[in-house]
């Protein structure tokens, strides 16, 4: 097998055998880093990223080697996009509210109750315009290679929400997100961007007082042991763009390349497949952890929706009507 090509610099290299996971590398192969801020054992992100670099290692043997750094423990946040644009890092797997600087066409996602439940989800990304949006950051240098379901996202604070009402006054740590930050205003809260791993400090000191995420994150991060209780909404998507860079994809040999296109579309299916048991999981996982779910009954459901839908005609004009159109008709 070819030797590392150049877009894996020598100081990528100098690094990766620094860390603990380099032995499993040879020095010979294409080494490639994927970086995410997920925890646990359990969490849909974690198992997707383990099993890619599972078959990767295996069945690439000698060509093409993938190691996996989770929990933010090589970039979090807010650098990982730029490290993959530079090189640092490979591989990512953010979620898709965090690519406002680059499109702002991912809104969509965002849209609170647009997708009744991740099977919506799913359909609408194997539409055409779904796959479409894959290639919405060619331009910048990133190339989505499929999406990665997490699950639908569920409000938790210091105190019970029943009703949006509930939430006025609170401050809800959000995503880096316009549409969230909308929505968390709609509400009458105030919306507090922030780090993926600065949240179970943020939501214990009492800096915010909510937070909004999927059963997984909430469990695999403890956030429901700082918390009231979990509130079941389903108002929003959390779904992962897996995805490279132009500069490392095009700089495989064809037959490596295609092997790990094909390994990633198999990997990908079978995430998405099992992801709903793992969410479900996670969510009994919570109740026998002593955490506390709050149900809604369908009238108190009915005024969620209500008051997030001044946020859906806010962004038409960026996102686009056909767009959502063809993500509301999933
Ligand atoms: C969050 O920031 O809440 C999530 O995007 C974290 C993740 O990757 O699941």
């Amino acid at each position: 097998m070819k030797k590392i090509t150049t877009a894996l610099s020598a100081l990528t290299l100098a690094f990766s055998v620094s860390t603990a996971f380099a032995s499993e590398c040879d020095p010979g192969e294409v080494v490639a880093k994927l970086s995410h801020v997920t925890g646990g054992t359990t969490h849909p992100k974690v198992v997707a990223a383990n099993s890619l670099a599972e078959r990767v290692n295996k069945e690439m043997n000698g060509k093409m080697c993938i190691e996996v750094f989770p929990s933010s423990t090589l970039f979090g946040d807010s650098k990982e996009l730029e490290a993959l644009l530079l090189g640092d890092v490979q591989i990512l797997a953010p979620s898709l509210s965090k690519f406002g600087s680059y499109t702002r066409q991912f809104g969509v996602f965002d849209l609170p109750f647009i997708f009744k439940d991740m099977d919506a989800a799913i359909r609408f990304t194997n539409t055409d315009s779904g796959k479409e949006l894959l290639n919405a950051m060619n331009n910048v240098g990133f190339v989505g290679l499929g999406y990665w379901m997490s699950g639908m996202k569920y409000f938790s604070a210091n105190k019970a929400l029943k009703l949006p009402t509930d939430a006025e006054g609170l401050k809800f740590r959000v995503q880096s997100s316009d549409v969230a930050k909308a929505m968390i205003a709609a509400m009458g809260g105030s919306p507090q961007p922030m780090a993926f791993k600065e949240v179970y400090g943020a939501l214990q000191t009492g800096v915010v007082d909510g937070q909004e995420n999927t059963w997984s994150n909430i469990y695999t991060k403890k956030f429901f042991e700082v918390q009231d209780s979990v509130t079941e909404t389903s108002h929003q998507l959390l779904a992962y763009l897996f995805m490279t860079s132009s500069e490392f994809l095009d700089g495989l040999e064809p037959d490596v390349r295609e092997q790990f296109l094909k390994i990633s579309n198999e990997v990908t299916q079978a995430a998405n497949e099992n992801v709903k048991a793992k969410e479900q999981a996670n969510r009994a996982n919570i109740l026998k952890a002593g955490g506390k779910i709050n149900e809604l009954t369908s009238e108190q459901r009915a005024a969620w929706v209500e008051s997030m839908k001044p946020v859906w005609k806010k962004f038409e004009s960026d996102i686009g009507a056909d767009l959502i159109k063809s993500a509301a008709e999933a």
